[in-house]
């Protein structure tokens, strides 16, 4: 945490969703437009992002942290997140950077709040120490069945790969999170837009774009 949050200029977004959905495509189409409008813009996911971070997601993704209980998975997440945020995340956004960040609070709402019944008092605590102001302009919310998030994650893992720790819990599971984000987007509607994300690749960035152009204008990034 520092001091310096008064001065960001830049503009912060999310990707939120269930497994499958198609952020990490989004966010790299998204990417290339806005580079191609000559914006400063940088792309990130959680947990991850930093060194630190990255030992961290390790250790959740692999299961190797599931025994020590949800609680212990939100508190390792909101630390993976703190570091991220202070290392890369207000420093971009003080220089004027678009921030898009793959996953942030609303997952630790999502799979540690509803689906792992993690108390929501010590989930916003976590909430306002780590983000301390770094809170995102706007979250997109891709939204598709989960039978066909289930397929996705399914087909875009290689041969050699095992689901991770979240990907393998069941489908009623991943209808609850669908659920929730779907809920938490009714509830922030300021904040939080849900996209329709089946269909073409083209027909999301399509979505995206008519939501994320109007509120860069509105800011004067673009
Ligand atoms: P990742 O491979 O990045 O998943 P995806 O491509 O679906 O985004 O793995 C991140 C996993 O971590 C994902 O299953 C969601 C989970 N997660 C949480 O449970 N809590 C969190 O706060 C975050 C950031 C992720």
């Amino acid at each position: 945490m520092n001091g310096t949050f008064e001065s960001r200029r830049g503009f912060f977004i999310t990707f939120e969703g269930g497994e499958g959905t198609g952020k990490t495509s989004q966010i790299n189409i998204l990417k290339t437009k806005l580079k191609a409008l000559n914006v400063p813009v940088i792309a990130t996911r959680e947990p991850g992002g930093t060194p630190g971070a990255e030992a961290v997601r390790h250790v959740l993704l692999s299961g190797k942290a599931e025994s020590l209980g949800a609680e212990a998975e939100a508190i390792l997440f909101a630390a993976a997140r703190s570091d991220h945020i202070e290392q890369v995340i207000r420093p971009a956004l003080s220089e004027g950077a678009i921030v898009l960040c793959d996953r942030f609070i609303d997952s630790t709402r999502v799979y540690q709040g509803v689906t792992g019944k993690v108390d929501i008092e010590l989930l916003k605590k976590l909430e306002s120490v780590v983000c301390d102001g770094a809170f995102p302009d706007l979250t997109l919310i891709l939204d598709i069945p989960p039978e066909e998030g289930m397929i996705r994650a399914g087909a875009r893992r290689k041969s050699s790969e095992t689901a991770d720790r979240f990907e393998r819990e069941n489908l009623e599971v991943q209808r609850k999170r669908r659920d929730a984000f779907r809920k938490l987007a009714e509830n922030e509607p300021d904040r939080c837009v849900l996209i329709d994300a089946s269909g073409s690749e083209n027909e999301v960035s399509d979505r995206i774009w008519s939501i994320v152009e109007p509120r860069l204008q509105q800011s004067e990034i673009i």
